[in-house]
């Protein structure tokens, strides 16, 4: 019964992951296919539990008693803006279960060398590059580029090192030379992300998030475990998909943001030469009444709206100007706005912003110049028109949202600085910009209040 039913459950699973991804590819179908991928690992888990004999079933329960214990209070409190930092961190302890489960088959001594060997290798890449880009994301070191002299020599021996020790422990299994792949591998990892700026830190994470796929897909192998394999596949291929995805939206090239030595390097913005005299600034009010009078309004978020949580009150802004005014209102979305793909997305639907008014940079681009307004809240570099223009920018490249064409631009932020490529944004300056200085949910809810008190 048990042995006709563990087979079921794994193919059961394996077509609930998959049909998690296809549904978390739009907004419409994203809760259904979480709700699948939950279900998929509901039933791995039983599926392992029923397999355990019964003497280690006490072992295991505890074992996710404590993981779970431990995944529930971050998962709960941590804000959407530190969400990159926690995945780094989640990563990293996959990883770090990869390196343990492939010492674990050392000592048991059933497994084959070479599929634990590239467990343990890329499971402990994945465990301390993770673990850096968490310490650069929190803040815990320095987010820019860290380098140093003979960088890729160095990298490119310790590589040499791990073939050649793999190579080894597979002709002369030894328990030595398995720790010291480990550690090599773990140094590796290490000095791989320490050059990367913080800038480019969530294509790393998205990098590493494939590592961690592959190093349980590796041990799958030696466990002789399907299961791994394939949800390890699906998390290596997504993983790197999502890496290609967020490298061309930015114009770059994996090779370029792994081993290019290209940084952002924060400026300090306040030294900038910003002339703040020709900056037009304006008032909510004034903004509420050039709105109010609009047929068209874009509204363009970024990182700023995601820290002041100003989503809830712009789709109020948003359903006031439509209902009460008859404006077309509608949501332009950058593919890296704020700090993670999908960041501006997901907040807008939690604040029930309806998903047919939210547009992608490609479907909306040519509407920005028969707008009245564009309002930019919180967002920066993702208007620069640098990006088009200058070759030596760290942006050149990168598609942005021609705000610059609506006849009236207004942009919520608290001052002239930069955003966090560090470019200086020439558009505040624009004949057409209206500067509205403060907290991006301040400025708005002044806006609303001034749209219903009339
Ligand atoms: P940014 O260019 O970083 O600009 C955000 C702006 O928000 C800042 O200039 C800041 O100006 C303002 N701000 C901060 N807190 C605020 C608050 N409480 N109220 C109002 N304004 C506030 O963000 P963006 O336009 O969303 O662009 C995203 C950047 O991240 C791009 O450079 C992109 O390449 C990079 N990036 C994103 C991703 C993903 S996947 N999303 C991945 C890698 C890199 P003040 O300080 O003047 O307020």
């Amino acid at each position: 019964m048990l042995s006709a039913f563990i087979p079921i459950a794994h193919i059961l699973s394996f077509a609930f992951f998959i049909l998690a991804i296809r549904g978390l590819s739009s907004p419409h179908t994203a809760q259904h296919g979480n709700f699948l991928g939950i279900l998929g690992m509901l039933l791995a888990v039983v599926s392992v539990l029923l397999l355990s004999p019964i003497t280690e079933l006490g072992q295991v329960l505890i074992s996710i008693i404590l993981g779970a214990g431990v995944g529930i209070y971050p998962a709960l409190k941590v804000k959407m803006t530190s969400l990159p930092q926690m995945i780094a961190a989640f990563n990293g302890l996959g990883g770090l279960s990869a390196m343990f489960i492939a010492l674990a088959e050392i000592f048991s001594g059933s497994a084959s060398h070479f599929d634990t060997s590239i467990g343990l290798i890329i499971g402990a890449l994945a465990f301390s590059g993770s673990m850096i880009a968490f310490a650069k994301l929190q803040g815990i070191i320095t987010s820019a580029a860290i380098n140093f002299s003979f960088q890729q020599t160095i990298n490119f021996l310790l590589a040499l090192a791990i073939i050649i020790l793999c190579g080894l422990f597979v002709l002369m299994p030894n328990i030595n030379i398995f720790i010291s792949l480990g550690i090599i591998s773990i140094i590796l990892g290490t000095l791989l992300v320490l050059p990367i700026g913080g800038a480019d830190m969530p294509i790393v994470i998205s990098i590493l998030n494939a590592y961690s796929g592959l190093a349980a897909a590796g041990i799958g192998f030696s466990l002789g475990n399907v299961l791994l394999i394939i949800t390890g596949t699906i998390v290596g291929a997504s993983g790197t998909i999502l890496s290609y995805i967020m490298v061309k939206a930015m114009n770059r090239t994996l090779k370029n943001v792994l081993f290019g030595g290209y940084s952002i390097q924060k400026h300090n913005s306040s030294s900038l030469p910003i002339n703040t005299q020709s900056a037009h600034v304006g008032s909510p009010q004034d903004a509420a009444y050039i709105m109010e009078n609009a047929n068209k309004v874009i509204i363009v978020p970024g990182y700023g709206m995601a820290v002041s949580q100003a989503q809830h009150i712009l789709q109020k802004m948003a359903y006031d100007l439509h209902s009460k005014y008859d404006v077309e209102v509608k949501f332009a979305i950058h593919p890296v706005a704020g700090r993670m793909p999908g960041h501006m997305n997901v907040l807008l639907a939690e604040a029930n912003v309806p998903f047919e008014d939210i547009y992608a940079l490609e479907d909306i681009n040519h509407e920005f110049s028969s707008a009245d307004v564009a309002y930019v809240i919180g967002a920066n570099d993702i208007t620069n028109p640098l990006a088009k223009t200058d070759t030596s920018s760290p942006i050149y490249g990168m598609p942005i949202l021609e705000v610059e064409k609506a006849k009236t631009v207004f942009f919520v932020k608290r001052s002239l600085n930069s955003g966090y490529s560090g470019v200086e944004n020439p558009l505040f300056f624009a004949n057409n910009t209206i500067m509205l200085y403060g907290d991006a949910k301040k400025i708005t809810e002044e806006i609303v209040t001034t749209l219903e008190n009339k």
